[in-house]
């Protein structure tokens, strides 16, 4: 059987946590897409793990896969592996050989385009971890995958094919002397020493029995009878092809990637469970139009966003939540829970349950607003509008629920749901019935203690 984890708004809903509760039943923990741009946090009796790459379950000894949707920083990987290793865990991650790889131009090019796109307002606000200039080598066939770090001639006739077009990219199209400039490491646009480096790589990753045909191997599994889950990053809004393009991420984190990120069939992950996970509220990091935001983050928040005396809320909720970056440290921007993305969300992917996170943040507000549907053009919209400029124009129907205590939260998720205070209880309610889809645990801390759980995806 799979369960499938998929972040149901912006990203940082708090999946790791959900796979460490879940996935401690599983046998192997599967990421789909994305590379080091997540930032994953499993916090187990005080001690936090924050994950870029390792899937989650690494922390409680499940294997774990980078699925052929992934891109690979190998020396992410490695530093990621080594410093768990320093902490006492012994991670069993396996890499499939059709994933790619992100070479140090990758990241360069990021920086670039972002700072050229800058100028226009397109800017995404990267993670600047290389992440869609792989995906755009991937696409345009001229990719290195990690099979061919496994074998010299074809690594270095991709690095020959390859590096020459990136020299010319930054010499030709952006004006910048490769050899002579202060920010650009010569390193990142030279055959011989990338082929060194990555070619080392593969001798690692081979020395450690770490590559393997992911669809075959993770059926021989499930043939096996055990349990497999695929652990989405990123979120359905900053998906390529159902999030606010083009301030999006550049894989599909929503359920389909599963499949296609794995090698293994849509039956398969539709005859398992999936789990949409949900912050409270919305927090984002990034750029782009979010109607329901409360306080502006400068950088960040477009022109006119964020609404009239929400910063000071904006701010408590940034504090009480740590809402600030796993991997890049920039503060998020915060606003009220969007229930049209939702409704976006719970479609794409055909949740089957969802994990209602940071509870507890809300906590000791007098009241707590959500956006239940849009108008546009003086119509009502009960779901994101295709254009990410339809969705900027879109004006948020806010509806008030009556705030919740704050109370001892580990003695809630001792004693269960019917603990859970009554108020808090209605909003989880009312989002079970917008979305017709049960919620199967509440996150009311980052401990995984810290979790009323009412069903298990299992069984
Ligand atoms: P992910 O990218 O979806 O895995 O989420 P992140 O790890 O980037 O961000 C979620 C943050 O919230 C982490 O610091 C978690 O430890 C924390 N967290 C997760 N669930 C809860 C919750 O229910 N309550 C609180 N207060 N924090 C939570
Ligand atoms: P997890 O898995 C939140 C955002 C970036 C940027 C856009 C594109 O921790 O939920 P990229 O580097 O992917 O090309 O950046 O996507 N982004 C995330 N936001 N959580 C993430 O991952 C994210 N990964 C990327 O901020 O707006
Ligand atoms: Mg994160």
């Amino acid at each position: 059987m799979t369960v499938t984890i998929v972040g149901s708004q912006l990203g940082d809903e708090g999946k790791g946590g959900v796979v460490d509760l879940f996935g401690d039943a599983a046998d192997v923990v599967a990421r789909y897409q994305g590379g080091d741009n997540a930032g994953h946090t499993v916090v187990q009796g005080g001690e936090e793990y924050k994950l870029s790459l390792v899937p989650s379950g690494a922390v409680r000894g499940k294997v774990g896969v980078l699925g052929n949707g992934c891109v690979v920083n190998p020396r992410t990987l490695f530093e990621e592996l080594d410093t768990l290793r320093e902490r006492g865990l012994d991670p069993d991650v396996r890499v499939a050989e059709r994933a790619h790889v992100i070479l140090p131009y990758h990241r360069v090019l990021d920086q670039l385009e972002e700072d050229v796109k800058s100028d226009d307002d397109l800017a995404a606000g990267t993670t600047g971890r290389g992440i869609g200039p792989t995906y755009e080598d991937k696409a345009g066939r001229r990719g290195v995958r990690v099979g061919d770090l496994l074998d010299a001639e074809t690594l270095r006739d991709r690095l020959e094919y390859v590096v020459p077009q990136k020299r010319a990219l930054l010499e030709e199209v952006y004006d910048i002397p490769i050899e002579d400039h202060d920010e650009v490491d010569p390193d990142a646009f030279d055959i011989e020493v990338l082929y060194d480096q990555y070619r080392e790589f593969g001798r690692r990753l081979e020395a450690e029995d770490m590559t393997v045909n992911c669809g075959a191997f993770l059926a021989d599994r499930l043939e096996a009878d055990e349990r497999l889950m695929f652990e989405g990053a990123q979120g359905t809004a900053i998906d390529i092809d159902h999030g606010v393009y083009p301030y999006v991420t550049s894989s599909n984190p929503t359920a389909g990637g599963a499949a296609v990120g794995t090698g293994l069939g849509p039956s398969v992950v539709g005859d398992g469970e999936v789990i949409g996970i949900v912050k409270a509220y919305l927090s984002r990091v990034g750029t782009g139009p979010l109607p329901t935001e409360l306080g502006a983050v400068d950088g960040q928040t477009p022109e006119d966003g964020g609404r009239p005396g929400g910063a000071d809320l904006a701010e408590y909720i940034r504090d009480e939540g740590g809402e600030y970056g796993t991997v890049t440290g920039r503060p998020r921007r915060v606003g009220w829970l969007d229930i049209p993305m939702l409704r976006h969300a719970a479609r794409t992917s055909g949740f089957t349950g969802l994990a209602v996170n940071h509870v507890d943040v809300l906590a000791g507000l007098d009241e707590v607003k959500v956006g239940h549907s849009y108008t546009l053009d003086g119509e009502k919209l009960l779901t994101m509008p295709p254009t990410t400029e339809r969705w900027a124009d879109c004006e948020a129907n806010f509806r008030t629920f009556e705030g919740w205590p704050d109370v001892d939260w580990e003695t809630v998720a001792e004693e269960g749901y019917d603990a859970v205070p009554e108020n808090a209880r209605a909003y989880l309610e009312y989002i079970e019935a917008e979305l017709d889809t049960p919620v199967y645990a509440v996150g009311v801390g980052p401990d995984r203690s810290a979790t009323v759980v009412r069903e298990s995806p299992w069984e």
